[in-house]
């Protein structure tokens, strides 16, 4: 067992991985849910499919039940009802290979970063005591914190918290690294060290599943994605095939709007928009320089021209007809 987090691991789920499940994928899911007592449904029938090699972002916002979806995969809390595989092996045996980061790790404060490592590797039945120290000197190293490792955790930085408990999951070779919110209180620079990090894992060929309320923040890290809504999945797939669900436009600048937008029209372009001195259009397939080509063919003075691609932000509000927003 690997997971960082505050709780006692609870009892492994009550869904086993079955036999049909879990074939070639890194993580699967079918009718996954989780009804908290109350009756509050956090995960509703999840259906969800991570390739292996995938960087899978795991988008919602506050309170779409990711960390409870992550939860349930890591045996920490049992689902209601459906079943779900990781590695498409049974629990005990693939979770020595998952490295989890789940929300609150915790650490002593009154000691070090090598030696809070120190102690949560030796609570891992499945870790080789003799490489400890090396694996752990390796882990800080990764994550950054080398020059800090003797450093008292309680003297440590938010983001410094946070790798640490980054390093805790890396302290053996990984299969698949799931990660709730990695970046969560990290300064612009954490943020991005964090995103190359998991980069460089994936490159190494390890599966990550990061959870994040941060669209643009998977847009740059993750080959794939999905997203949840009030526990419901409202899309997953490549990130290509998600924002091509929305077509690129083109935006042009120029002090002769009507004459621009009558040339974008007449070259089949879709859905003309002009706004002050400012004209777009669907691209299409259209190479946007022969849409300039044809324009200043026009006589039409351009300032500036751009290619809009639509963002994840763009997918989900399409979607769901809804800002990201906390869910309630
Ligand atoms: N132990 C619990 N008991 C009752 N309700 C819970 C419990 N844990 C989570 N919930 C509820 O389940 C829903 C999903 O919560 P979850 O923590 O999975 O969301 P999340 O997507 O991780 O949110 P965030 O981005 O804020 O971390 C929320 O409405 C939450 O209030
Ligand atoms: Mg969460």
């Amino acid at each position: 067992m690997t997971t960082v987090t505050q709780e006692a691991g609870a009892p492994f789920g009550a869904a086993p991985p079955s036999g049909d499940t879990g074939e070639g994928a890194a993580i699967r899911t079918r009718g996954l849910t989780k009804r908290f007592k109350g009756g509050q449904v956090a995960v509703d029938a999840l259906d969800l499919t991570v390739p292996r090699g995938s960087v899978f972002g795991f988008l919602g916002p506050n309170g779409s039940g990711k960390t409870t979806t992550i939860r349930m995969l890591l045996g920490l809390v049992a689902p209601t009802e459906g079943e779900y595989s990781v590695l498409g092996l049974p629990q005990a045996r693939a979770l020595p290979k998952v490295g989890a980061l789940v929300e609150g790790p915790a650490f002593y404060p009154y000691l070090s970063g090598t030696a809070n490592l120190m102690r949560f590797d030796a609570a891992d039945p499945t870790a080789h005591r003799g490489t400890a120290k090396r694996r752990i000197a390796d882990a800080l190293d990764r994550v950054g914190l080398a020059a800090a490792a003797g450093k008292r955790y309680r003297n440590y930085s938010l983001g410094m918290r946070q790798r640490l408990a980054i390093a805790a999951a890396l302290l053996g070779p990984r299969e698949l690294l799931v990660l709730d919110e990695p970046t969560n209180g990290l300064d612009p620079q954490g943020t991005r060290e964090v995103r190359t990090l998991v980069k460089e894992i994936a490159a190494e060929g390890t599966t990550v599943f990061v959870s994040s309320h941060l669209l643009a923040e998977v847009e740059q890290m993750c080959t794939h994605a999905a997203i949840m809504r009030t526990g419901r999945l409202v899309a997953q797939g490549t990130i290509a095939s998600l924002s091509g669900g929305l077509t690129a436009r083109i935006r042009v600048e120029t002090p002769g709007p009507d004459d621009a937008a009558r040339v974008l029209a007449g070259l089949g372009l879709a859905d003309v928009r002009a706004e002050g001195r400012e004209v777009t259009a669907e691209l299409g397939g259209h190479a946007p320089e022969q849409v300039n080509a044809a324009l200043v063919g026009e006589g039409v003075a351009v300032r500036g021209l751009a290619v809009v691609r639509p963002s994840l932000e763009d997918v989900f509000v399409g979607l769901t007809g809804e800002g990201f927003d906390v869910d309630g």
